[in-house]
């Protein structure tokens, strides 16, 4: 690369990189990470793999799905058509995705070119350039912004000597980090395979090297070589384990259905927290229900959306979820899986969907993610709290625009607890409130049903009487007829509770 566009890179680089924390420079990468950040690598790297399918695979020889243990990478974008900004703002979402996957981003280019090379995807002389850039950066990794047919990712690593991967298998290796559930793992794995399915090498090529090139020695095309063979086993393989996962998700739907209505039965509200990946939704997560509290569980509640238990400040139990973050251009091999984690969102009470206000296109965010509540049963009708995170890095104009574009919106920054008050006010007003109120007095026997009045209830008035515990609460349906099967109701109307508990009523 001459100094002139290596300098240009590096300009776009920075920009790019400025606001996803992670080094330009590899030398400086690891200071980046804060604790918690090294904590989320080291967990992510326990959890690193889709068991199933490395397993499983590594008997098919001829797979192309690359394993990515991404490190050290370097980013790559085409500029085929639309604005430099826009180029940018993919390149930067592509280096979050990379950071979420735990690797460091040391360097990021973008190439304008009217379309893909068919060989090698960048233009010859553009891949020679990024030759250079990646040994120079000792990067171990190119992540290509964009969809590589197998051949132009041979082409490419052919050029640049380190491995290359694309968009979806970095999605698709983030998916298989955070899936949790038996169904989200199954999910993506099905997914993998989807991707992989084509992406077996062809066989032309697979038989001139695995059969000694009987292909070019005459016994032509169509005659049922080893490699030929070989390959068709490994689709077969993999086409029965995909018939096989898809029996599996179909029969965990009435299990999953079940847990539903146990959790609806239960009355406790579920708040879902959801928004695109890196507007900061775990770190709220742990925000709203107090610092470093269960971190490795909030860092990557993702396609199994880590569910928690926290309180208003007037004691009001309710949950909350962090779900899977939302990607721009998401591979459609991958929709059913993100919607199937989503259907979570369908079951809350309150939407509290979190949106980066220093990010260069929230409007557009905003609108991608209420595509998908559409599509989502039951969504479109829950409230929603339109949270703008972040605000630390945005501008005052920034704070202006997004204020003015959701007028009821809460704004807040995860990092410094900016607005944390605001937004569990502003939750706690959105939460339903239980529906009977109930007068009376519950054996002492019966200490679980009390338990659950200061769980999902609003406790008025209590007292200690001979008979039992005397209370005057707001209850949900369920838990005020199990009260009324065993407390006692006689002798109440005299004892008298407060005026002002009386207006409460
Ligand atoms: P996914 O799990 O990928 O969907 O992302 P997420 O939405 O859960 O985002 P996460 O909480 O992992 O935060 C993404 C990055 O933004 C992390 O590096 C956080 O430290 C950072 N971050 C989150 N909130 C804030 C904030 O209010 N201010 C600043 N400056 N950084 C924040």
């Amino acid at each position: 690369m001459s100094e002139d566009s290596t300098e240009r890179a590096r300009g776009v680089v920075a920009r790019i990189l400025a606001r996803t924390g992670t080094a330009l420079e590899s030398t400086a990468g690891q200071e980046h990470y804060s604790q918690a950040g090294e904590l989320e690598r080291e967990a992510r790297a326990g959890t690193r793999r889709i068991q199933g399918l490395s397993t499983e695979l590594e008997e098919i020889s001829e797979v192309e799905y690359r394993q990515i243990r991404l490190e050290k990478v370097v980013l790559v974008g085409l500029r085929t058509s639309g604005s430099e900004e826009e180029a940018e703002n993919s390149l930067r979402e592509l280096a979050a995705l990379a950071q979420t996957a735990g690797s460091q981003v040391l360097d990021g280019v973008i190439q304008k070119r009217s379309h893909p090379d068919p060989a090698t995807y960048l233009g010859s002389g553009k891949a020679r350039e990024l030759a250079e850039l990646v040994a120079a950066d000792g990067a171990d990794t190119v992540i290509v912004d964009g969809d590589l047919a197998p051949s132009q990712r041979r082409g490419l690593e052919d050029v640049i000597k380190v491995k290359v991967v694309d968009r979806t298998a970095l999605i698709l290796d983030i998916f298989a980090q955070h899936a949790k559930s038996r169904e989200g793992k199954a999910q993506v794995e099905l997914a993998q395979l989807e991707y992989l399915l084509p992406r077996l090498r062809g066989w032309g090529e697979s038989m001139s090297r695995q059969a000694g090139g009987r292909v070019a020695s005459g016994e032509g095309i169509g005659s049922r070589g080893p490699g030929e063979t070989k390959i068709e086993l490994d689709r077969r393989r993999i086409r029965t384990r995909m018939a096989k996962l898809r029996e599996q998700i179909r029969r965990m739907e009435p299990a999953r259905r079940a847990q539903r209505a146990n959790r609806e039965r239960s009355k406790i509200p579920a708040v879902a927290i959801a928004g695109y990946t890196n507007a900061g939704k775990s770190t709220l997560l742990n925000a709203l229900t107090g610092a470093g509290v269960l971190v490795e569980d909030a860092l990557f509640a993702t396609l199994d959306p880590t569910v928690r238990r926290t309180q208003t400040e007037d004691g009001r139990a309710y949950t909350l979820s962090d779900t899977v973050g939302f990607v721009s251009r998401l591979p459609t091999q991958l929709v059913e899986a993100f919607r199937s984690t989503l259907e979570e969102v369908g079951q809350a009470d309150v939407i509290v969907h979190v949106v980066d206000a220093a990010h260069p296109d929230p409007v557009g965010q905003i609108q991608a993610v209420h595509s998908v509540f559409e599509t989502i049963d039951g969504a479109r009708d829950i409230p929603e709290l339109i949270v703008f995170n972040k605000v630390d890095l945005a501008s005052s104009e920034q704070r202006a625009f997004v204020r003015s574009l959701v007028p009821h919106a809460v704004l807040v920054s995860a990092a410094t607890g900016e607005g944390i008050a605001d937004l569990q006010h502003a939750i706690a007003d959105m939460l339903p409130r239980p529906t009977e109120v109930i007068d009376c007095v519950v054996p002492y026997a019966h200490g679980a049903l009390i338990h659950r009045v200061h769980e999902e209830g609003e406790l008025i008035f209590e007292d200690y009487l001979e008979q039992g515990q005397r209370i005057r609460a707001r209850v949900g349906g369920a838990l005020a007829a199990a009260l009324r099967a065993v407390a006692y109701f006689e002798g109440l109307a005299g004892e008298d509770t407060s005026g002002a508990e009386k207006d409460e009523l």
